[in-house]
C-alpha cells in the first residue's frame, strides 16, 4: 500500500504517542508533550498506509530568524530505508522555504548513530553553529 503524507492535526497526537518509544527503542516519549501537536500540527506532517507510517514534528521558529527545526521525526520500522523519512523533510523544506526560512535545525542524540547518519546523508552537519545540532537528549 503506499504511503501518503499528510499534515498533522493535534488528535494525531494519540497515534504518535502510542508508537514512539517502540519505535526508538527507548523511552523518549516524554520529549514529545502533546503541545507539540496542539501548537504545531499546521507545520508537522503524518505519513500513513494502513496505519501510522511514520511523522515529523517542526515549526519555524517564532524566535530565530529564517530558522525552521525539527524536533522529531520517525519512520515506522518496516518502512525504513524507502526513503519516507527524506519526503518527510523534502515537505518541511519546502514549507520553510516559503515561510522565508534559510537555515533548517534539528536535534538527535549523539548516541543515535543512525539517526546523525541519515541527517548527514540529507546534508546536516552536526554542531551547535552548523545545520544540525546535536544536543544532549537521547532522541
Ligand atoms: C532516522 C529515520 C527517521 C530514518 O528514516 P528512513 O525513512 O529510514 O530514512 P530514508 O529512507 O529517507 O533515508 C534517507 C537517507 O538516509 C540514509 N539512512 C537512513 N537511515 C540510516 C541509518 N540508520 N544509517 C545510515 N544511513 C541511513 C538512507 O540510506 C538514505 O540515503 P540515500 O537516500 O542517500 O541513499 C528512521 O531510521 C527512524 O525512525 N529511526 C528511529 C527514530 C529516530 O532516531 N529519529 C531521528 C531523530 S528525531
Amino acid at each position: 500500500m503506499p504511503v501518503a503524507i499528510r499534515p498533522a492535526e493535534p488528535a494525531d497526537f494519540a497515534a504518535v504517542a502510542t508508537v514512539i518509544d517502540a519505535w526508538w527503542g527507548r523511552p523518549v516519549a516524554a520529549a514529545l508533550p502533546r503541545l507539540f501537536l496542539d501548537h504545531f500540527h499546521a507545520t508537522s506532517s503524518i505519513a500513513e498506509d494502513h496505519e501510522l507510517a511514520g511523522f515529523l514534528v517542526g515549526f519555524h521558529s517564532p524566535g530565530l530568524d529564517g530558522v525552521s527545526y525539527v524536533h522529531f521525526a520517525g519512520v515506522r520500522p518496516d518502512q525504513r530505508r524507502t526513503g519516507l523519512a527524506r519526503r518527510l523533510y523534502g515537505r518541511f523544506t519546502d514549507q520553510a522555504r516559503e515561510a522565508g526560512s534559510r537555515e533548517l535545525r534539528a536535534i538527535t542524540g549523539p548516541s543515535n548513530t543512525g539517526s546523525i547518519r541519515f541527517h548527514e546523508r540529507l546534508g546536516f552537519t552536526s554542531g551547535g553553529r552548523s545545520r544540525t545540532t546535536t544536543g544532549p537528549a537521547s532522541r
